[in-house]
Protein backbone atom coordinates (compact mmCIF):
# COMPACT_ATOMS: atom_id res chain seq x y z
CA UNK A 1 0.00 0.00 0.00
CA UNK A 2 1.22 3.85 -0.69
CA UNK A 3 0.55 6.62 0.84
CA UNK A 4 1.79 9.52 -1.23
CA UNK A 5 1.82 12.39 1.13
CA UNK A 6 0.29 14.60 3.09
CA UNK A 7 -0.01 12.85 6.27
CA UNK A 8 -0.62 16.39 8.07
CA UNK A 9 -1.95 19.56 7.58
CA UNK A 10 0.48 21.30 9.03
CA UNK A 11 3.39 18.74 10.23
CA UNK A 12 2.36 18.99 14.06
CA UNK A 13 3.04 15.86 16.63
CA UNK A 14 -0.21 14.74 16.88
CA UNK A 15 -1.27 14.60 13.59
CA UNK A 16 1.92 12.86 12.60
CA UNK A 17 1.55 10.37 16.12
CA UNK A 18 -2.28 9.72 14.79
CA UNK A 19 -0.34 8.77 10.55
CA UNK A 20 2.33 6.52 12.22
CA UNK A 21 -1.05 5.29 14.09
CA UNK A 22 -2.73 4.51 10.61
CA UNK A 23 0.00 3.26 8.69
CA UNK A 24 0.46 0.28 11.56
CA UNK A 25 -3.21 -0.83 10.93
CA UNK A 26 -2.42 -0.51 6.89
CA UNK A 27 0.50 -2.62 7.77
CA UNK A 28 -1.38 -5.60 8.86
CA UNK A 29 -2.76 -6.25 5.36
CA UNK A 30 0.41 -5.10 3.52
CA UNK A 31 3.68 -3.69 3.42
CA UNK A 32 3.42 -0.11 3.46
CA UNK A 33 5.23 2.64 0.82
CA UNK A 34 5.38 6.55 2.74
CA UNK A 35 6.72 9.31 1.09
CA UNK A 36 6.24 13.10 2.28
CA UNK A 37 3.96 15.52 1.01
CA UNK A 38 4.43 19.60 1.12
CA UNK A 39 2.13 20.06 4.33
CA UNK A 40 4.65 17.33 5.77
CA UNK A 41 7.83 19.74 5.53
CA UNK A 42 8.85 22.34 7.81
CA UNK A 43 10.05 24.26 4.79
CA UNK A 44 10.29 27.78 7.01
CA UNK A 45 12.97 26.05 8.74
CA UNK A 46 15.22 26.66 5.93
CA UNK A 47 13.99 28.88 3.17
CA UNK A 48 15.89 29.32 0.35
CA UNK A 49 20.08 29.19 1.04
CA UNK A 50 19.64 29.70 4.51
CA UNK A 51 20.01 27.20 6.74
CA UNK A 52 20.75 23.04 6.39
CA UNK A 53 18.07 22.17 3.92
CA UNK A 54 17.83 18.20 5.46
CA UNK A 55 16.40 19.93 8.74
CA UNK A 56 12.96 20.41 7.26
CA UNK A 57 12.12 17.14 6.62
CA UNK A 58 14.03 16.64 10.36
CA UNK A 59 9.78 16.39 12.12
CA UNK A 60 8.87 14.04 9.59
CA UNK A 61 11.72 11.39 9.65
CA UNK A 62 11.77 11.29 13.44
CA UNK A 63 8.20 9.20 12.83
CA UNK A 64 8.39 7.81 9.35
CA UNK A 65 12.33 7.38 9.34
CA UNK A 66 15.19 9.27 7.85
CA UNK A 67 14.44 7.64 4.32
CA UNK A 68 12.43 10.43 2.45
CA UNK A 69 12.13 8.28 -0.55
CA UNK A 70 12.19 4.64 0.41
CA UNK A 71 12.17 1.60 -1.78
CA UNK A 72 10.04 -1.13 -0.93
CA UNK A 73 10.82 -4.57 -2.73
CA UNK A 74 8.65 -7.39 -2.73
CA UNK A 75 8.97 -10.65 -5.15
CA UNK A 76 6.49 -9.53 -7.52
CA UNK A 77 6.29 -5.31 -7.00
CA UNK A 78 8.82 -2.35 -6.25
CA UNK A 79 7.96 0.84 -5.42
CA UNK A 80 10.44 3.52 -5.42
CA UNK A 81 9.61 6.85 -4.11
CA UNK A 82 11.02 10.24 -5.39
CA UNK A 83 10.80 13.12 -3.51
CA UNK A 84 9.32 15.55 -4.62
CA UNK A 85 8.40 18.02 -1.54
CA UNK A 86 11.16 20.81 -1.26
CA UNK A 87 8.74 23.26 0.01
CA UNK A 88 9.95 26.86 -0.61
CA UNK A 89 13.12 26.19 -3.23
CA UNK A 90 14.92 27.89 -5.84
CA UNK A 91 13.66 24.90 -8.32
CA UNK A 92 10.32 25.11 -7.40
CA UNK A 93 9.81 29.00 -7.77
CA UNK A 94 7.47 30.00 -10.43
CA UNK A 95 5.96 33.34 -11.40
CA UNK A 96 2.78 33.13 -9.65
CA UNK A 97 3.50 34.10 -5.39
CA UNK A 98 0.14 32.04 -4.30
CA UNK A 99 1.08 28.52 -5.14
CA UNK A 100 5.07 29.62 -3.90
CA UNK A 101 5.13 26.78 -1.39
CA UNK A 102 2.53 24.12 -2.97
CA UNK A 103 4.52 23.52 -5.91
CA UNK A 104 7.31 21.12 -5.98
CA UNK A 105 10.17 20.05 -8.42
CA UNK A 106 11.67 16.71 -9.43
CA UNK A 107 15.50 16.81 -9.26
CA UNK A 108 17.48 14.59 -12.01
CA UNK A 109 19.36 13.18 -9.24
CA UNK A 110 16.38 11.36 -8.04
CA UNK A 111 15.21 9.86 -11.46
CA UNK A 112 18.81 8.43 -12.04
CA UNK A 113 18.70 6.95 -8.40
CA UNK A 114 15.15 5.78 -9.21
CA UNK A 115 16.63 4.21 -12.75
CA UNK A 116 18.75 2.31 -11.06
CA UNK A 117 16.07 0.37 -8.71
CA UNK A 118 14.35 -0.24 -11.66
CA UNK A 119 17.27 -1.66 -13.73
CA UNK A 120 18.25 -3.93 -11.13
CA UNK A 121 14.96 -5.32 -10.39
CA UNK A 122 13.58 -8.97 -11.21
CA UNK A 123 12.37 -8.60 -14.65
CA UNK A 124 8.68 -10.11 -14.06
CA UNK A 125 8.69 -7.09 -10.93
CA UNK A 126 6.14 -4.79 -11.45
CA UNK A 127 7.85 -1.85 -11.23
CA UNK A 128 6.16 1.25 -9.35
CA UNK A 129 6.79 4.97 -9.10
CA UNK A 130 5.75 7.32 -6.11
CA UNK A 131 5.81 11.00 -5.43
CA UNK A 132 3.40 13.23 -4.17
CA UNK A 133 3.14 16.10 -6.67
CA UNK A 134 0.61 15.69 -9.18
CA UNK A 135 2.43 15.10 -13.05
CA UNK A 136 -0.67 15.41 -14.88
CA UNK A 137 -3.15 18.43 -14.87
CA UNK A 138 -6.24 18.19 -12.28
CA UNK A 139 -9.43 18.20 -13.64
CA UNK A 140 -10.79 20.71 -11.52
CA UNK A 141 -7.96 22.76 -10.02
CA UNK A 142 -6.34 22.83 -13.27
CA UNK A 143 -3.02 22.60 -12.39
CA UNK A 144 0.04 20.90 -12.03
CA UNK A 145 1.60 20.23 -9.14
CA UNK A 146 5.90 20.48 -10.25
CA UNK A 147 7.31 23.25 -11.54
CA UNK A 148 8.66 22.46 -14.93
CA UNK A 149 6.06 19.72 -15.46
CA UNK A 150 7.08 19.51 -18.63
CA UNK A 151 10.65 18.58 -17.86
CA UNK A 152 9.61 16.26 -15.12
CA UNK A 153 7.51 14.23 -17.32
CA UNK A 154 10.09 13.58 -19.55
CA UNK A 155 12.52 12.48 -16.85
CA UNK A 156 9.94 10.40 -15.45
CA UNK A 157 9.55 8.40 -19.23
CA UNK A 158 13.01 7.28 -18.45
CA UNK A 159 12.57 5.73 -15.78
CA UNK A 160 11.38 2.51 -16.80
CA UNK A 161 8.11 2.20 -14.86
CA UNK A 162 4.91 0.52 -15.12
CA UNK A 163 2.84 2.90 -13.38
CA UNK A 164 3.34 6.22 -11.66
CA UNK A 165 1.43 7.21 -8.25
CA UNK A 166 1.07 10.50 -6.88
CA UNK A 167 -1.33 12.56 -5.36
CA UNK A 168 -1.35 16.14 -3.79
CA UNK A 169 -4.44 17.64 -6.67
CA UNK A 170 -7.34 16.63 -3.74
CA UNK A 171 -9.38 14.77 -6.46
CA UNK A 172 -8.89 11.27 -7.65
CA UNK A 173 -7.77 10.98 -11.28
CA UNK A 174 -5.94 8.44 -13.96
CA UNK A 175 -4.37 9.12 -17.41
CA UNK A 176 -1.09 8.79 -19.18
CA UNK A 177 1.82 10.63 -20.51
CA UNK A 178 2.05 11.27 -23.73
CA UNK A 179 0.01 8.29 -24.10
CA UNK A 180 2.39 5.72 -23.19
CA UNK A 181 2.95 5.71 -19.03
CA UNK A 182 -0.12 5.63 -16.82
CA UNK A 183 -0.63 7.49 -13.87
CA UNK A 184 -2.71 7.10 -10.95
CA UNK A 185 -3.18 10.51 -8.87
CA UNK A 186 -5.30 9.68 -5.29
CA UNK A 187 -7.86 11.32 -3.73
CA UNK A 188 -7.80 12.35 -0.16
CA UNK A 189 -9.12 9.99 2.28
CA UNK A 190 -10.15 12.85 4.49
CA UNK A 191 -13.11 15.22 4.13
CA UNK A 192 -10.74 17.81 2.51
CA UNK A 193 -11.31 16.98 -0.92
CA UNK A 194 -11.56 19.49 -4.00
CA UNK A 195 -15.26 20.36 -5.38
CA UNK A 196 -16.98 18.58 -2.00
CA UNK A 197 -16.50 15.44 -3.85
CA UNK A 198 -16.75 11.77 -1.65
CA UNK A 199 -12.78 10.55 -0.11
CA UNK A 200 -11.56 8.55 -2.19
CA UNK A 201 -8.07 6.22 -2.75
CA UNK A 202 -7.11 3.63 -6.17
CA UNK A 203 -6.80 0.35 -6.24
CA UNK A 204 -4.00 -0.45 -9.11
CA UNK A 205 -4.29 -3.87 -10.71
CA UNK A 206 -1.22 -4.22 -13.42
CA UNK A 207 -1.61 -7.56 -15.75
CA UNK A 208 0.25 -8.91 -19.00
CA UNK A 209 -1.05 -5.93 -20.59
CA UNK A 210 -2.89 -3.47 -18.94
CA UNK A 211 -2.74 -1.35 -15.98
CA UNK A 212 -6.08 -1.26 -14.61
CA UNK A 213 -6.40 1.85 -12.34
CA UNK A 214 -9.99 1.75 -9.79
CA UNK A 215 -11.10 4.73 -7.88
CA UNK A 216 -12.94 3.84 -4.65
CA UNK A 217 -15.25 6.35 -3.56
CA UNK A 218 -17.04 7.14 -0.07
CA UNK A 219 -20.43 5.73 -0.32
CA UNK A 220 -22.08 8.45 2.58
CA UNK A 221 -25.09 5.59 2.93
CA UNK A 222 -23.86 2.98 2.88
CA UNK A 223 -20.60 4.22 4.78
CA UNK A 224 -18.02 2.21 3.01
CA UNK A 225 -16.16 2.78 -0.03
CA UNK A 226 -17.26 1.24 -3.08
CA UNK A 227 -15.25 0.65 -6.30
CA UNK A 228 -16.30 3.51 -8.94
CA UNK A 229 -14.77 4.43 -12.47
CA UNK A 230 -11.78 2.28 -13.85
CA UNK A 231 -9.50 3.08 -16.25
CA UNK A 232 -7.06 0.84 -18.56
CA UNK A 233 -3.94 1.84 -20.06
CA UNK A 234 -1.92 -0.51 -22.34
CA UNK A 235 1.14 -1.68 -20.66
CA UNK A 236 4.21 -0.92 -22.41
CA UNK A 237 6.21 -3.01 -20.84
CA UNK A 238 6.36 -6.82 -20.85
CA UNK A 239 7.23 -9.18 -18.37
CA UNK A 240 6.14 -12.74 -18.52
CA UNK A 241 4.31 -12.87 -15.81
CA UNK A 242 0.63 -13.10 -14.32
CA UNK A 243 -1.71 -10.45 -12.97
CA UNK A 244 -0.30 -8.68 -9.93
CA UNK A 245 -2.37 -6.26 -7.72
CA UNK A 246 -1.05 -3.05 -5.92
CA UNK A 247 -3.00 -1.43 -3.64
CA UNK A 248 -3.17 2.08 -2.14
FE1 LIG B 1 0.39 18.43 -1.44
Amino acid sequence: MCITGELTQRCRQGRLQSAVAFGQQLGAFAPVHVVAGMPDVQWWRAILPFGRARIRWEKFAKFFGDDLAPVLSTPRVVVAGLLTSYGLAWKSLTFNPRVMTVKGHLPKREVTRVKQVFTGAPPEAVRVAALHLNVLRGQISRRMGLSRWRTAQERLLTLGADVILCAHDHQEGAGQIDGVLPVSTTGTHTRRTRGKRPSAFNVIHVDWQAVHIVHYRWDAAAKEFQPSTESVFARQRRPSDGPVPVAR
